[in-house]
């Protein structure tokens, strides 16, 4: 008489293997895509953000405004949400600079004063086009950082980007 049961048994075993097997080899062929979806970086920076009627700056103004852009990572779309700020500097021959509002020491916000900025942190100071205060630097060690900017239909738009603090090269903060 035959043992069909330990056959059946070890035909199942094999077949429930060979399955594991497939789904392993799929596991490490999607791996990388889903850790890369999954831990995929939020796409905050550079972001591309309206700041306003050009009119709404007027020569020789030093104006704080507050970013705000779409947002967008692996699951979610956050619309209009405030992202940061920055200083608009327009001179008296309508040029613009736009700084961000962060201290490149350790990430504080600055705020202006009658000639500049200043960050009331540790006191580092820059001037209305963001260079530091050769005075009164303080120990953030740049300037303040200058973000891309550019007038369409009279409109000013920044592109936001946030770097690191705490050296004196820039390097984009990603997420
Ligand atoms: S955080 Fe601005 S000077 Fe330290």
């Amino acid at each position: 008489m035959t043992d069909t049961s330990g056959e059946l048994a070890l035909a199942t075993r094999r077949a429930l293997l060979a399955k594991l097997g497939v789904a392993g080899v799929s596991a490490l062929v999607a791996g990388p895509s889903l850790v890369a979806m999954v831990s995929a970086p939020d796409r905050v920076a550079p972001l591309e953000a309206a700041l306003g009627p050009v009119e709404r700056f007027t020569r020789g103004s030093l104006t704080r405004v507050t970013v705000v852009a779409t947002r967008a990572d692996a699951w979610l779309m956050r619309r209009d949400e405030a992202v940061g700020a920055v200083w608009v500097v327009r001179d008296a021959a309508g040029d613009f600079t736009v700084l961000s509002t962060i201290c490149p020491h350790l990430g504080c916000g600055t705020v202006s004063t009658s000639d500049g900025f200043v960050c009331p942190c540790h006191d580092s100071h820059f001037s209305r086009t963001g260079a530091r205060d050769s005075a009164k630097a303080g120990p953030a060690p740049r300037d303040l950082d200058p973000l891309p900017h550019r007038v369409a239909e009279g409109t000013l738009h920044c592109t936001w980007v946030r770097f690191k603090p705490g050296r004196a090269d820039r390097v984009r903060e990603v997420g």
